[in-house]
């Protein structure tokens, strides 16, 4: 049957005329001869009232025998109302009730992380959860958008390859028939290859590190957005990216204001964060560190809590850029003026959420890259692809990648990564 249905986000267009919504009761209340329905449709939220003394002995009855995440349909009239959340109120008319449901497991009570992410696949109901995946759509939105806008074309990169990108210790092995495969680190590799065909491409897709830690930072399985663009070098690369961060903060402030309400997240900070954002040599970092009593050493690389203790200093992301050579990955340009660190940066998130971006400009040189690949031995056979590119038309060319998940945790203000993504994989949990 045609019902007609109206989203429960379209009740707007729809005030004092009858509609009906498909949708589930996430909650219900009772005063008297009054019964308030707290109904869901997935686009948004709307207490139904029903009034016995208004509505048909029937419609009276079906709703006295409604439970937590029954499905059914309401109709009702749109009446606007400055008290209620959502700004209207439904005033019911009719129900039809398509399954009562028993036994919901989550129930407006506490409960533990492990029970809820068991039942994942029912938690993602809750408000906050819906919250949480309704922004980080409107991210991927922004970010489609942005580069839509600026003459990027999308690429999709292989999730099975035969070689590593960032380094072997974290691989995903897989057979693919008689060879060996790995599941994607990332698709920068490719990406290369794709932007010395169409100049500025990117990616959006899965990426897998069999990296076994257990933080608030990490997932196994993690989106990646991995723009790549010919002739752009590392001082242009970084505006790039303070644009594009700033683009999807903005956007996300546009569009999802009821969304941030919901998790209660501090907004006024989300608002600073405009382009140019602040920069940091590795070196002031390391300085920076040592004079506030941290142990450490030039040429470590940054943990969790020395990232935070630098972003603390800032209200804005913050750039820490030329790292050592000796710990970054194979295919980032030196320094031409100091040979021991390259031309890449890390923009790491204000309020302590870490690194968001990982970038640099590439080496273009055909004979460095050789160089590179002696020193990190790696196999010339299985990457000839990408030595090709050094030797047919090398420009200069920079990228990088953003973690869709940190990015989510930062935006909607979030204590960790498994809430960012629909079902998570972390170590250790592969269910549901
Ligand atoms: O710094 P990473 O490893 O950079 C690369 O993979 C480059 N090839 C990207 C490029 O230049 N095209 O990872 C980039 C970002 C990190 O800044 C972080 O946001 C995210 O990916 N990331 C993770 N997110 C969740 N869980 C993990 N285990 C992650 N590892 C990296």
């Amino acid at each position: 049957m045609n019902r007609n249905l109206c989203m429960i986000g379209d009740v707007n267009k729809h005030i004092d005329e009858t509609v009906t919504i498909g949708c589930w009761l996430h909650n219900i209340r009772s005063s008297g001869k009054i019964r308030f329905l707290q109904l869901r449709d997935g686009s948004g939220f709307i207490q139904g009232v029903v009034v016995k003394s208004e509505v048909p002995e029937q419609v009276w009855e079906d709703t006295g025998k409604l439970t937590q995440e029954s499905s059914l349909y309401v109709t009702g009239t749109v009446r606007e109302d400055t008290r209620s959340k959502g700004g209207f109120e439904l005033t019911v008319t009719g129900v039809e009730i398509i399954q009562v449901t028993s036994d919901y497991p989550i129930t407006p009570k506490e409960h533990g992380v492990d029970f809820l992410m068991d039942h994942r696949h029912l938690w993602i109901r809750s408000p906050r959860q819906r919250a949480i995946l309704v922004i980080r759509a409107q991210i991927i939105r922004a970010i489609q958008q942005f580069f839509d806008e600026r003459n990027f074309h999308l690429v999709d990169p292989p999730i099975l390859t035969p070689s590593s990108c960032e380094g072997t210790t974290n691989l995903f092995h897989t057979k693919y028939f008689d060879e060996d495969a790995y599941l994607t680190q990332s698709g920068q590799l490719y990406m290369e290859a794709a932007a010395m065909a169409l100049g500025r491409v990117y990616s959006f897709g899965p990426t897998f590190r069999a990296e076994k830690s257990k933080t608030r930072r990490h997932l196994i399985e993690f989106w990646m957005i991995e723009p790549e663009m010919a002739f752009v070098t590392h001082e242009e690369n970084l505006q790039v990216q303070e644009q594009f961060v700033s683009h999807i903060v903005q956007s996300v402030l546009e569009n999802c204001r009821k969304e941030l309400e919901t998790l209660e997240r501090d907004t006024t900070k989300l608002e600073k964060v405009v382009g140019p954002f602040p920069r940091i040599t590795y070196d002031e970092a390391v300085k920076f560190l040592q004079e506030n009593g941290h142990e450490f050493a030039w040429g470590e690389d940054f943990g969790a809590p020395h990232e935070t203790a630098i972003a603390e200093k800032y209200e804005k992301p913050v750039f820490i850029t030329h790292y050592p050579t000796e710990i970054k990955a194979f295919y980032m340009k030196p320094d031409p003026n100091r040979p021991e660190v390259v031309l890449c940066a890390d923009l790491i998130a204000p309020e302590g959420y870490g690194e968001i971006i990982g970038g640099s400009q590439r080496i273009d040189d055909p004979e460095l890259m050789e160089e590179r690949f002696q020193q990190h031995e790696l196999s010339k056979e299985a990457y000839q692809w990408y030595l090709d590119l050094r030797k047919y038309g090398s420009v200069p060319h920079s990228g990088f990648g953003l973690g869709l998940e940190r990015t989510v945790a930062w935006i909607c203000g979030l204590d960790h990564v498994r809430e960012t993504i629909p079902f998570p994989r972390l170590l250790y949990r592969l269910y549901p």
